[in-house]
């Protein structure tokens, strides 16, 4: 039987991508390997958004190349594939940086991938390459999603029309699709049927969800939401990732009606400052955004937020940063992913006067890392003594110890026997750092609930 190994970077739809490539080559029947080595066939699922993760592929890649060579002197061949965003920016660089790749596939195309590999013996040494925008929908030719365990991922929405000018992702995975409502609803039934509690809705712009219900009305990420909640078996629901703009009075209203969706929701807002938001292109301000989560906290006071945030847009002034600092000082996020901005080719920002430079960047980076991770420990300090429903996903590092989330994402561990693994468990918090929660599971634990 032929093995496969899949490399995945980037972003949480390329997580789901990457299973759902598993999945074909499973229905190939081909099973997963240990290791690169192992593998007849290696896949690189790939991320275009910052300069680092292009360039990390390519250091990657060379090192596949060094296996692909010590296989074949043990007789072995090695099927090299690339596929994802950074096919669909630099195909022909792929091709020409690294001839041994057989076969690259963007991100709407692989559902291709059984004959591409039918394919790969009749070909003359070149790389295949498919980069199309198809009109289908791969969604349509995939075999089954099927359940990751207890969590799994759902995606409902792909591509995005908003054009931030720094962002690459409307270049890559194209414009906006939503998958139908029905379609949705069933690939839902079948992951909870198969053991999944908690399902997490992904799309690069999730809460623009336009999909098609049975009917032919257009539905939006509300409505996707009440049908979803119906699911008995579905315990727990989270969407990623939101754009401010896009947030609805349902949407919000979701959040005081619906107990399965979780109380914590990761809405990037890039800049505090209203002229770098202007000069992204975002279609909100500083002030609308604070109304925006000052509306989620009234409709559900227990939510915590998480965000993005970049520094160094050209022209940020330390005016604008300082702005920034305020937001951040305003919401008091649980949890933050901060970048550096990053120049990406073919994106208007990259054209712009007045770059900043490497050292500014980093030293502001430093500066709002700082102030966001004192917030996310003091958020995570503060939950000792309290008790939460955690949801067991994985072992621990040590013997007799499991591994979980609560309902705001925190890592947790706790000594917790293995019969307790893919179930909801309500688990004292004992001590925190700024990345886990460790607990001990209460007398009075219970399955199947989210109280906080
Ligand atoms: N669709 C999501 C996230 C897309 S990419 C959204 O709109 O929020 C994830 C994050 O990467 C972005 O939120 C942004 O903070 C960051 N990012 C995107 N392009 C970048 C660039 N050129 N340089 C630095 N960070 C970038
Ligand atoms: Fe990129 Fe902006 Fe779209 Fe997010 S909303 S994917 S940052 S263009
Ligand atoms: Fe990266 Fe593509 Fe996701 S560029 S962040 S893998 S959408």
């Amino acid at each position: 039987m032929k093995q496969y190994y899949i490399k995945t970077f980037g972003c949480q739809m390329n997580v789901y991508d990457s299973h759902r490539i598993a999945g074909i080559l499973n229905d190939l029947g081909m099973r997963e390997a240990a290791s690169a080595k192992q593998a007849d066939l290696i896949v690189f699922n790939t991320c275009h958004i910052r300069e680092k993760a292009t360039e990390k592929l390519f250091s990657d890649l060379g090192r596949i190349c060094e296996i692909k060579q010590e296989r074949a002197l043990a007789g072995k061949d090695t099927v090299i594939g690339v596929v994802g965003c950074v096919v669909q920016a630099e195909d022909e660089q792929i091709a020409q940086r690294a001839r041994f790749v057989d076969f690259a596939l963007g991100p709407l195309t692989y559902h291709r991938l059984p004959e591409i590999l039918k394919n790969l013996d009749r070909r003359h040494s070149r790389t295949i390459i498919d980069t199309e925008f198809p009109a289908e929908s791969k969604f349509d030719f995939l075999p089954a999603n099927q359940s990751s365990g207890a969590c799994s991922f759902l995606a409902i929405q792909e591509g995005c029309n908003n054009f931030c000018t720094y962002c690459v992702v409307p270049y890559t995975r194209g414009i906006e699709t939503s998958r139908p409502v029905g379609e949705v609803l069933s690939e839902a039934r079948k992951l909870v049927a198969e053991g999944t509690l908690e399902i997490n809705l992904l799309g690069q712009n999730v809460n623009s969800y336009h999909g098609e219900d049975e009917n032919g009305t257009e539905r939006d990420l509300a409505y996707l939401l009440h049908r979803l909640n119906e699911i008995d078996g579905l315990e727990r629901i989270r969407y990623t990732t939101s754009y401010p703009a896009d947030v609805t009075n349902d949407l919000i209203d979701c959040h005081r009606s619906i107990k399965k969706l979780m109380p914590y929701l990761h809405l990037p807002v890039q800049s505090g400052s209203d002229t770098i938001l202007k000069a992204m292109n975002r279609r909100h301000t500083a002030a609308q955004y604070l109304d925006i989560i000052a509306r989620l906290k009234e409709a559900n006071p227990l939510l915590g937020f998480s965000s993005d945030f970049i520094v160094g847009f050209p022209g940020e002034t330390d005016r604008d940063f300082e702005a920034t600092l305020n937001l951040v000082d305003k919401v008091k996020f649980i949890q933050a992913f901060s970048f550096k901005y990053s120049r990406r080719p073919g994106t208007p920002a990259a054209e712009m006067p007045c770059q900043i430079e490497e050292k500014v960047k980093k030293e502001r980076l430093q500066i709002l890392q700082d102030k966001l991770f004192s917030y996310q420990l003091k958020f995570n300090r503060d939950s000792i003594g309290k008790t939460m429903p955690v949801l067991f996903e994985n072992r621990g590092r040590h013997p007799g110890q499991l591994t979980g989330r609560t309902p705001y994402m925190q890592n947790l561990y706790a000594k917790a026997d293995k019969s307790l693994l893919n179930k909801i468990i309500r688990v004292r918090i004992k001590d925190a750092t700024m990345n886990a929660l460790s607990g001990e599971i209460t007398e009075e634990q219970q399955h199947g609930r989210n109280f906080i």
